[in-house]
């Protein structure tokens, strides 16, 4: 099978994705019998770049890289925006990784509808569109007989949706329990080990995994964007962000924190859906979790999450040393799934 991508947002992930592509290109042909194109990258400051022979990925990577615009790649009649783009590129798959608004989800979700009404099926890193509009895109998609695939939304590349996907099939999830925010876990660590609150962000900033304005993973927005598509996606729920009950860790200091290790427990940023009759209550709150919950040992930039289901009772997965080629390789499996037409 043969499958032309275009790929939306130019940025961490996604030139991680471009990079992890050209790696594995031997083994997607020789193991899955699966050749590709990227015909086409859009940015949203570094212009927009459409060949339907095919770009030279190493070309849009060196470009990218060296912070020059992608223009010159360019084929054909200009493009002016991305919507523009979206319908316009040549593409089976559009790979979507722009920006995250946790408060509206857009314009990313106004990108993966034009690309399912397009007929192309879509491949998202970002949260936004799945937290605010699942349902929808997912009718969508089934209308249009195309895939919608969304693994590294929660947890990176780690299979969390493709488990509860292929491995819980007829049962009930529960609850879900999960540290999903890496910013605010590796804060709270940092609290347990003396560093003072404003010292820990500092340093999250510093190491990349904090924006310059911490605001949405210090409020828990981030988490809670993140634990509504797992009780949307999982547990059939059809909440919103705004829906989530939310306290972030502003406020907690390193004393609080060295008490409760003190104490045999350890605070962790939990987010929280549980099943209530025909309702799911989401929340997100810093909670005192004893040493006993698997929950309790993830440390600094790690995740993890625990789904309750009526069949396995509980399943708990972990997963360390993530970095925007884990975001890619979930990205590439979906990819490969939908070339295996999983989505049908
Ligand atoms: N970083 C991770 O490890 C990680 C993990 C899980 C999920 N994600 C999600 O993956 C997505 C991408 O993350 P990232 O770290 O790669 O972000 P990033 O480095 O900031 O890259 C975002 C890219 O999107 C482009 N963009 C933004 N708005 C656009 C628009 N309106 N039209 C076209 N392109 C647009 C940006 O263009 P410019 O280059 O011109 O700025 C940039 O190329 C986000 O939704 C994020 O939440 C990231």
């Amino acid at each position: 099978m043969h499958i032309d991508l275009a790929l939306l947002g130019y940025g961490n992930v996604a030139r991680a994705l471009a990079r992890l592509l050209m790696r594995k290109e031997a083994t997607l042909r020789e193991d899955y019998d699966l050749t590709f194109r990227v015909t086409g990258i859009a940015t949203r400051s570094r212009g927009l770049a459409i060949n339907p022979d095919g770009l030279d990925l190493a070309e849009a990577l060196r470009l990218a890289d060296s912070g020059e615009p992608l223009d010159s790649l360019h084929r054909g009649a200009p493009v002016h925006d991305t919507l523009e783009f979206v319908r316009q590129c040549p593409a089976d798959l559009v790979m979507e990784a722009t920006w995250l608004n946790p408060q509206t989800g857009q314009p990313a979700t106004d990108y993966v509808r034009a690309a399912l009404e397009a007929g192309r099926h879509v491949v998202t890193a970002n949260k936004g569109p799945i937290a605010f509009a699942y349902r929808e895109l997912r009718a969508l998609a089934a209308q249009k007989g195309v895939g919608l695939f969304f693994e590294s939304t929660v947890m990176d590349g780690a299979p969390v949706l493709g488990i509860a996907r292929e491995g819980l099939v007829a049962s009930t999830v529960e609850r879900v329990r999960g540290v999903l925010n890496s910013t605010t876990n590796y804060i709270l660590t940092a609290l347990e080990q003396g560093t003072a609150f404003d010292d820990a962000v500092a340093e999250t900033q510093r190491m990349g995994i904090a924006e310059a304005d911490p605001t949405n993973d210090l409020e828990g927005w981030d988490a809670a964007v993140k634990i509504v598509v797992l009780a949307n996606v999982m547990m059939g729920a059809d909440v919103r962000p705004a829906d989530v009950e939310r306290a972030g860790i502003r406020g907690i200091t390193r004393e609080d924190a060295q008490r409760a290790v003190r104490e045999g427990e350890r605070i962790k940023l939990l987010c929280e859906a549980v099943r209530q009759g025909d309702a799911v209550r989401v929340s997100v709150r810093p909670t005192r979790l004893p040493l006993s919950d698997p929950l309790a040992q993830v440390d600094r930039t790690s995740s993890a999450v625990t789904i309750e289901t009526d069949t396995l009772h509980r399943l708990t997965i972990v997963e360390g040393d993530t970095d925007p080629t884990t975001t890619a390789y979930g990205m590439l499996v979906d990819m490969i799934n939908i070339a295996r037409g999983r989505y049908r």
